[in-house]
């Protein structure tokens, strides 16, 4: 795989992506949006990796969509990039893997828009968020107008969006838009010791939360409810629940193998 604005690294079962453009910030041109589809086809298929780490090379996580690629499109250009960067985010929000976004620097627009796609958001102290794409001319576009709100609820989703303002990581940390707030130079390890720790964990149980945290999101509750029956039934069927509650009865440690 051919990559030039993503990179893609390995450590034992986890995978970190780096969104590697530090001259312009991190911006998500398509040429970035399409290296980065083809990342997660990549660890979607990798049955090495468990658990990956999302983050930006140099002082941003990445600074929105790239602003000089959009100036000039017309209405059908710009409605293609929208739903060419909401099918990348949506692949990744929907990676049968857990992402945790290491946010670095900038997450402006598009990169506010990435983090929100992931499944845990750790923070440098400092990272700065905003949807600033109004005083662009324009709303955010690659789900920004979704998943705001379902992250920080409605009144707070919209006054960021309408103002535009960018707030700082200990502010995202109190509207809950962030997990935990980190020193810069402890970011990247804390992100990845978590991603192995959850790595550590019987995966296909880890990969059932987080289709049925995502599905409970969108439903209704007995829907939701029963979708976790599914789950839950399903994991009785997997050799990792047997050996998880064998070596907890045996007192021994367990061994899981993603089966
Ligand atoms: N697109 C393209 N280039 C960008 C960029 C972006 N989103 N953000 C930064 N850059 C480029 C700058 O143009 C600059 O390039 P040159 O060195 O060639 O001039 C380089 O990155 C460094 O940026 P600055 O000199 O501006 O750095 P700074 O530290 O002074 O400011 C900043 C940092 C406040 C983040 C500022 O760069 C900025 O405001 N960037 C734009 C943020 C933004 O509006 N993002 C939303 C984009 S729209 C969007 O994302 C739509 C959507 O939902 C899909």
């Amino acid at each position: 795989m051919e990559l030039k604005n993503v990179i893609l690294e390995k450590d034992g079962k986890i995978a970190i992506v780096t969104i590697n453009r530090p001259n312009a910030l991190n911006a998500l041109n398509s040429e970035t949006l399409k290296e980065l589809d083809l990342v997660v086809d990549n660890l979607e298929k990798d049955d090495e990796v468990l658990a990956v780490v999302l983050t930006g090379a140099g002082k941003a996580f990445v600074a929105g969509a790239d602003i000089t690629e959009m100036k000039d499109l017309n209405t059908i250009e710009g409605r293609n990039f929208g739903i060419l960067g909401n099918k990348v985010f949506r692949k990744l929000e929907t990676l049968e893997k857990p992402v945790i976004a290491a946010v670095n620097g900038f997450a402006l627009g598009g990169g506010c828009e990435i983090s929100m796609a992931c499944d845990i958001r750790l923070a440098s102290v400092k990272a700065k968020f905003g949807q600033p794409e109004v005083g662009l001319g324009i709303t955010p576009g690659f789900g920004g107008t979704q998943r705001l709100a379902r992250h920080v609820g409605m009144g707070m989703a919209k006054q960021l969006i309408y103002t535009g303002d960018i707030i700082n990581a200990e502010e995202a940390l109190r509207i809950g838009l962030v997990n935990k707030v980190i020193e810069p130079e402890k970011l990247l390890d804390e992100a990845k010791e978590m991603a192995k720790k959850i790595s550590a964990n019987a995966p296909i149980a880890v990969k059932l939360c987080k289709a049925a945290i995502n599905k409970g999101m969108q439903c209704d509750i007995d829907t939701g409810i029963s979708y976790e029956a599914e789950v839950f039934g399903a994991c009785f069927a997997t050799e990792d629940q047997k050996e998880g509650m064998t070596a907890f009865v045996e007192k021994r440690d367990k061994c899981f193998k993603n089966r």
